[in-house]
Protein backbone atom coordinates (compact mmCIF):
# COMPACT_ATOMS: atom_id res chain seq x y z
CA UNK A 1 0.00 0.00 0.00
CA UNK A 2 1.79 3.28 -1.18
CA UNK A 3 3.08 5.48 1.74
CA UNK A 4 1.75 9.14 2.03
CA UNK A 5 4.59 11.53 2.50
CA UNK A 6 3.41 12.68 5.92
CA UNK A 7 4.03 8.86 6.84
CA UNK A 8 7.42 8.61 4.54
CA UNK A 9 8.35 11.67 6.89
CA UNK A 10 7.30 10.16 10.16
CA UNK A 11 9.28 6.59 8.87
CA UNK A 12 11.90 8.69 8.72
CA UNK A 13 12.44 10.47 11.76
CA UNK A 14 11.35 7.20 13.55
CA UNK A 15 14.66 5.77 11.52
CA UNK A 16 16.49 8.92 13.16
CA UNK A 17 15.32 8.46 16.65
CA UNK A 18 16.42 4.85 16.76
CA UNK A 19 19.75 5.49 16.30
CA UNK A 20 20.32 8.40 18.13
CA UNK A 21 18.10 6.97 21.35
CA UNK A 22 19.83 3.53 21.39
CA UNK A 23 23.56 5.64 21.73
CA UNK A 24 22.66 8.03 24.37
CA UNK A 25 23.41 6.08 27.99
CA UNK A 26 21.32 9.12 29.05
CA UNK A 27 18.27 8.52 27.26
CA UNK A 28 18.66 5.12 28.05
CA UNK A 29 19.06 5.98 31.62
CA UNK A 30 15.56 7.93 31.34
CA UNK A 31 13.72 4.69 29.77
CA UNK A 32 15.09 2.52 32.60
CA UNK A 33 13.26 4.80 35.18
CA UNK A 34 10.35 5.63 33.04
CA UNK A 35 9.27 2.69 31.48
CA UNK A 36 11.42 -0.56 33.39
CA UNK A 37 13.22 -1.19 30.20
CA UNK A 38 16.82 0.24 27.49
CA UNK A 39 16.02 -0.16 24.00
CA UNK A 40 15.65 2.54 22.76
CA UNK A 41 11.84 3.09 22.84
CA UNK A 42 9.27 5.13 21.28
CA UNK A 43 6.01 3.30 22.51
CA UNK A 44 4.25 3.77 26.05
CA UNK A 45 4.01 0.09 26.87
CA UNK A 46 6.16 -0.67 30.31
CA UNK A 47 7.64 -3.31 31.79
CA UNK A 48 4.66 -3.92 33.93
CA UNK A 49 2.42 -3.78 30.91
CA UNK A 50 4.66 -6.69 29.37
CA UNK A 51 3.87 -8.81 32.38
CA UNK A 52 0.14 -8.58 31.08
CA UNK A 53 0.73 -9.35 27.53
CA UNK A 54 2.90 -12.47 28.21
CA UNK A 55 -0.62 -13.62 30.06
CA UNK A 56 -2.93 -12.66 27.62
CA UNK A 57 -0.56 -13.97 24.58
CA UNK A 58 -0.15 -16.69 26.47
CA UNK A 59 3.59 -16.97 25.50
CA UNK A 60 5.64 -19.73 26.14
CA UNK A 61 8.70 -21.74 24.38
CA UNK A 62 6.71 -23.39 21.00
CA UNK A 63 4.35 -20.02 20.11
CA UNK A 64 5.41 -18.24 17.43
CA UNK A 65 5.09 -13.96 18.47
CA UNK A 66 4.75 -11.46 15.48
CA UNK A 67 5.58 -7.59 17.03
CA UNK A 68 4.55 -5.00 14.43
CA UNK A 69 6.09 -1.79 14.05
CA UNK A 70 8.99 -3.05 16.44
CA UNK A 71 10.92 -0.55 16.23
CA UNK A 72 14.77 -0.85 18.05
CA UNK A 73 13.37 -4.29 19.35
CA UNK A 74 10.57 -3.20 22.49
CA UNK A 75 8.80 -4.81 23.42
CA UNK A 76 9.05 -7.73 20.90
CA UNK A 77 12.50 -9.41 22.06
CA UNK A 78 12.07 -8.66 25.56
CA UNK A 79 8.53 -11.24 25.61
CA UNK A 80 10.89 -13.45 23.57
CA UNK A 81 13.50 -13.60 26.48
CA UNK A 82 11.07 -13.82 29.12
CA UNK A 83 9.09 -16.41 27.49
CA UNK A 84 11.10 -18.31 25.62
CA UNK A 85 8.67 -17.96 22.64
CA UNK A 86 9.97 -17.71 19.29
CA UNK A 87 9.56 -13.97 17.63
CA UNK A 88 8.93 -12.79 14.47
CA UNK A 89 9.96 -8.82 14.33
CA UNK A 90 8.71 -6.38 11.32
CA UNK A 91 8.80 -2.62 11.19
CA UNK A 92 9.89 -0.02 8.33
CA UNK A 93 12.83 2.24 9.75
CA UNK A 94 15.65 -0.06 8.84
CA UNK A 95 18.21 1.80 11.70
CA UNK A 96 15.70 0.39 14.27
CA UNK A 97 15.74 -3.30 13.07
CA UNK A 98 20.01 -2.77 13.04
CA UNK A 99 20.05 -1.85 16.60
CA UNK A 100 17.20 -4.66 17.03
CA UNK A 101 19.38 -7.34 15.65
CA UNK A 102 22.38 -6.14 17.61
CA UNK A 103 20.45 -6.47 20.80
CA UNK A 104 18.86 -10.00 19.79
CA UNK A 105 22.42 -11.06 18.97
CA UNK A 106 23.60 -9.50 22.72
CA UNK A 107 20.97 -11.17 24.25
CA UNK A 108 21.27 -14.67 22.49
CA UNK A 109 18.10 -14.57 20.74
CA UNK A 110 19.94 -15.02 17.62
CA UNK A 111 18.20 -18.67 17.10
CA UNK A 112 14.54 -17.96 17.86
CA UNK A 113 14.20 -14.25 16.88
CA UNK A 114 14.01 -13.48 12.83
CA UNK A 115 14.21 -9.50 11.97
CA UNK A 116 12.32 -8.23 8.64
CA UNK A 117 11.89 -4.82 7.26
CA UNK A 118 8.52 -5.07 6.14
CA UNK A 119 5.31 -3.11 6.24
CA UNK A 120 2.28 -3.68 8.55
CA UNK A 121 -0.15 -3.46 5.74
CA UNK A 122 1.42 -6.07 3.68
CA UNK A 123 3.10 -8.99 5.99
CA UNK A 124 5.22 -11.21 3.40
CA UNK A 125 4.27 -14.54 5.64
CA UNK A 126 2.20 -17.32 4.92
CA UNK A 127 -1.64 -17.49 5.94
CA UNK A 128 -1.94 -19.22 9.61
CA UNK A 129 1.65 -18.50 10.41
CA UNK A 130 1.23 -16.70 13.68
CA UNK A 131 -0.09 -18.31 17.51
CA UNK A 132 0.75 -14.71 18.91
CA UNK A 133 0.59 -10.90 17.23
CA UNK A 134 1.45 -7.79 19.48
CA UNK A 135 1.72 -4.24 18.84
CA UNK A 136 2.57 -1.06 20.48
CA UNK A 137 1.01 2.01 19.93
CA UNK A 138 1.63 1.65 16.20
CA UNK A 139 -1.94 1.90 14.90
CA UNK A 140 -2.19 5.48 15.35
CA UNK A 141 1.17 6.21 13.69
CA UNK A 142 0.01 5.09 10.26
CA UNK A 143 -3.63 5.96 7.66
CA UNK A 144 -3.86 2.40 7.20
CA UNK A 145 -5.24 0.90 10.18
CA UNK A 146 -7.71 -1.39 8.75
CA UNK A 147 -5.55 -2.69 6.20
CA UNK A 148 -3.29 -3.54 9.34
CA UNK A 149 -6.00 -5.34 11.30
CA UNK A 150 -7.10 -7.45 8.26
CA UNK A 151 -3.68 -8.29 7.73
CA UNK A 152 -2.67 -9.41 11.18
CA UNK A 153 -6.47 -11.78 10.59
CA UNK A 154 -4.44 -13.16 7.86
CA UNK A 155 -1.63 -14.37 9.20
CA UNK A 156 -2.79 -15.30 12.70
CA UNK A 157 -3.33 -19.26 13.36
CA UNK A 158 -6.91 -20.58 14.00
CA UNK A 159 -6.48 -20.43 17.89
CA UNK A 160 -4.09 -17.38 17.92
CA UNK A 161 -4.40 -14.06 20.08
CA UNK A 162 -3.65 -10.59 19.18
CA UNK A 163 -3.23 -8.12 21.56
CA UNK A 164 -2.65 -4.19 21.16
CA UNK A 165 -2.11 -1.07 22.97
CA UNK A 166 -3.33 2.50 20.90
CA UNK A 167 -3.25 5.99 21.35
CA UNK A 168 -7.17 7.54 20.80
CA UNK A 169 -8.92 10.67 21.04
CA UNK A 170 -11.75 10.74 23.95
CA UNK A 171 -15.13 10.39 22.91
CA UNK A 172 -18.16 12.94 22.23
CA UNK A 173 -15.61 16.25 22.63
CA UNK A 174 -16.41 19.60 21.31
CA UNK A 175 -15.12 20.30 17.67
CA UNK A 176 -12.04 22.63 19.93
CA UNK A 177 -11.54 19.88 22.26
CA UNK A 178 -11.16 17.51 19.43
CA UNK A 179 -8.61 19.78 17.62
CA UNK A 180 -6.90 20.38 20.59
CA UNK A 181 -6.75 15.95 21.17
CA UNK A 182 -5.71 15.79 17.81
CA UNK A 183 -2.62 17.98 18.05
CA UNK A 184 -1.44 16.26 21.27
CA UNK A 185 -1.45 12.75 20.15
CA UNK A 186 0.61 10.66 17.90
CA UNK A 187 0.63 11.97 13.59
CA UNK A 188 -1.90 9.35 13.05
CA UNK A 189 -4.54 9.47 15.97
CA UNK A 190 -7.57 10.20 14.00
CA UNK A 191 -9.69 7.45 12.97
CA UNK A 192 -13.69 8.19 11.39
CA UNK A 193 -14.32 4.49 12.54
CA UNK A 194 -14.35 3.35 16.43
CA UNK A 195 -11.48 0.63 16.68
CA UNK A 196 -13.93 -2.05 17.86
CA UNK A 197 -16.03 -1.36 14.96
CA UNK A 198 -12.67 -1.68 13.04
CA UNK A 199 -11.94 -4.94 14.77
CA UNK A 200 -15.63 -6.52 14.22
CA UNK A 201 -15.19 -5.61 10.39
CA UNK A 202 -11.77 -7.14 10.05
CA UNK A 203 -12.94 -10.67 11.15
CA UNK A 204 -11.66 -9.88 14.94
CA UNK A 205 -13.85 -10.33 18.13
CA UNK A 206 -12.28 -8.58 21.41
CA UNK A 207 -11.77 -10.45 24.50
CA UNK A 208 -10.27 -7.91 26.49
CA UNK A 209 -10.66 -4.00 25.88
CA UNK A 210 -8.54 -2.43 28.98
CA UNK A 211 -8.03 1.44 29.88
CA UNK A 212 -4.52 2.13 30.07
CA UNK A 213 -4.92 5.71 30.31
CA UNK A 214 -4.12 6.38 34.14
CA UNK A 215 -0.54 4.74 32.89
CA UNK A 216 0.07 6.36 30.08
CA UNK A 217 -0.66 10.02 31.61
CA UNK A 218 1.83 9.05 34.50
CA UNK A 219 4.40 7.65 32.36
CA UNK A 220 4.24 10.55 29.92
CA UNK A 221 4.41 12.69 32.81
CA UNK A 222 7.51 11.09 34.28
CA UNK A 223 9.68 11.28 30.95
CA UNK A 224 8.44 14.61 30.12
CA UNK A 225 10.16 15.34 33.20
CA UNK A 226 12.92 13.82 32.41
CA UNK A 227 13.57 15.04 28.65
CA UNK A 228 13.29 18.42 29.80
CA UNK A 229 15.78 17.75 32.87
CA UNK A 230 18.39 16.61 30.50
CA UNK A 231 17.69 19.43 27.86
CA UNK A 232 21.33 19.30 26.59
CA UNK A 233 21.36 15.73 25.86
CA UNK A 234 17.95 15.74 24.49
CA UNK A 235 18.76 18.09 22.09
CA UNK A 236 22.18 16.49 21.04
CA UNK A 237 19.94 13.52 20.37
CA UNK A 238 17.11 14.86 18.77
CA UNK A 239 19.01 17.88 16.85
CA UNK A 240 17.69 21.39 17.39
CA UNK A 241 15.08 21.70 15.68
CA UNK A 242 13.92 18.27 16.14
CA UNK A 243 14.17 18.88 19.65
CA UNK A 244 12.26 21.79 19.34
CA UNK A 245 9.04 20.58 17.86
CA UNK A 246 9.44 17.32 20.18
CA UNK A 247 9.40 19.10 23.09
CA UNK A 248 6.22 21.20 21.99
CA UNK A 249 4.65 18.17 21.01
CA UNK A 250 5.03 16.71 23.85
CA UNK A 251 3.71 19.91 26.04
CA UNK A 252 0.81 20.12 23.32
CA UNK A 253 -0.04 15.96 24.67
CA UNK A 254 0.81 16.69 28.44
CA UNK A 255 -2.21 19.29 28.02
CA UNK A 256 -4.22 17.41 26.14
CA UNK A 257 -3.54 14.36 28.88
CA UNK A 258 -4.81 16.87 31.43
CA UNK A 259 -7.73 17.63 30.16
CA UNK A 260 -8.68 13.59 29.44
CA UNK A 261 -9.00 14.44 25.88
CA UNK A 262 -6.09 11.54 25.61
CA UNK A 263 -6.95 7.83 26.08
CA UNK A 264 -4.38 4.84 25.21
CA UNK A 265 -6.33 1.67 25.73
CA UNK A 266 -5.45 -1.90 25.06
CA UNK A 267 -7.16 -4.75 23.18
CA UNK A 268 -7.33 -8.53 23.33
CA UNK A 269 -8.60 -9.83 20.39
CA UNK A 270 -8.86 -13.79 18.89
CA UNK A 271 -10.56 -14.21 15.11
CA UNK A 272 -13.59 -14.68 14.64
CA UNK A 273 -14.78 -18.32 14.02
C1 LIG B 1 5.16 4.14 18.73
S1 LIG B 1 6.29 3.29 17.71
C2 LIG B 1 6.49 1.77 18.59
C3 LIG B 1 7.82 1.13 18.30
C4 LIG B 1 8.25 0.01 19.23
N1 LIG B 1 7.35 -1.11 19.24
C5 LIG B 1 8.44 0.53 20.64
O1 LIG B 1 7.64 0.16 21.51
O2 LIG B 1 9.38 1.28 20.84
C6 LIG B 1 5.33 2.84 16.31
C7 LIG B 1 6.08 2.07 15.23
O3 LIG B 1 5.17 1.81 14.15
C8 LIG B 1 5.94 1.76 12.98
N2 LIG B 1 5.11 1.86 11.78
C9 LIG B 1 4.52 2.96 11.26
N3 LIG B 1 3.92 2.66 10.09
C10 LIG B 1 4.12 1.34 9.88
C11 LIG B 1 3.74 0.43 8.87
N4 LIG B 1 3.02 0.81 7.81
N5 LIG B 1 4.12 -0.87 8.98
C12 LIG B 1 4.85 -1.29 10.05
N6 LIG B 1 5.24 -0.48 11.05
C13 LIG B 1 4.88 0.82 10.96
C14 LIG B 1 6.92 2.89 13.14
O4 LIG B 1 8.01 2.75 12.28
C15 LIG B 1 7.27 2.81 14.63
O5 LIG B 1 8.45 2.09 14.82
Amino acid sequence: MPRNPDEQALIERFSRTYAHLSSSDTMLEIERAVCGCDYGCTSWTTKDETRQIVELLDLKPGRRLLDIGSGSGWPGLYLAQVSGCDSVLTDLPFEGLKVAKQRAQKDGLNDTCQIAQADGTALPFQEASFDAIYHSDVLCCLVEKQAVLEQCRQVIAADGKMVFSVILIAPDLSAADYRQAAAGGPTFIETDTPYPDMLEQTGWQITEHIDQTADYAETFAKMFELEKANKDEFVRVHGEEGATSLLERRQATLDALQKNFLRRELFGVVAKG
